[in-house]
């Protein structure tokens, strides 16, 4: 671990706020477009999860359309299949959005991702995924992760 590695680990300790921008991919954001995900504590890539932990998940998009609801659904893609992940709260429009959702409006869709203690120690892709009315993606996202013990 290098002395900057070190820094950014021991602020997370510390209970600073630690949230570093994440690369991620596009997965087909229809009806929106991502600007940044940040998720904390996260001080090197690919984000190690510890288990019994949650992480906060910080998406800051733009809409494209007007909607009324806004439904996250997330899965962790292990060797290529999707599985369903579930997160506590699964309304966006309760994950720091104000809903109605306006067209051409910048949001901050914040979210807890538990970690499980009974999760394997494993790489994988997290898909997530925020649905509008019509089940369009606000956005689609995959961020590579490694659970760890
Ligand atoms: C989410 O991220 C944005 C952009 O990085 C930041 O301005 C905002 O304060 C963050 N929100 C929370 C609750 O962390």
């Amino acid at each position: 671990m290098d002395i900057r590695t070190g820094f950014i680990v021991l602020f997370c300790f510390m209970g600073f706020t630690c949230a570093e921008p994440v690369k991620f991919a596009d997965c087909g954001s229809s009806s929106g477009k991502v600007s940044t995900v940040d998720i904390s504590p996260c001080a090197t890539q690919p984000c190690q999860l510890h288990r019994g932990e949650s992480y906060s998940v910080n998406v800051t998009f733009n809409s494209a359309v007007l909607s009324q609801t806004s439904k996250a659904v997330v899965h962790g893609i292990i060797a290529g299949v999707p599985i369903p992940f579930p997160i506590p709260i699964e309304d966006g429009c309760k994950s720091g959005i104000q809903c109605p959702i306006q067209k051409q409006q910048k949001y901050h869709y914040v979210n807890l991702l538990p970690v499980k203690s009974e999760y394997p120690a494993i790489k994988l892709v997290v898909e997530w995924e925020l649905r509008d009315d019509n089940k369009e993606d606000l956005f689609c996202i995959r961020f590579p992760v490694q659970i760890v013990s």
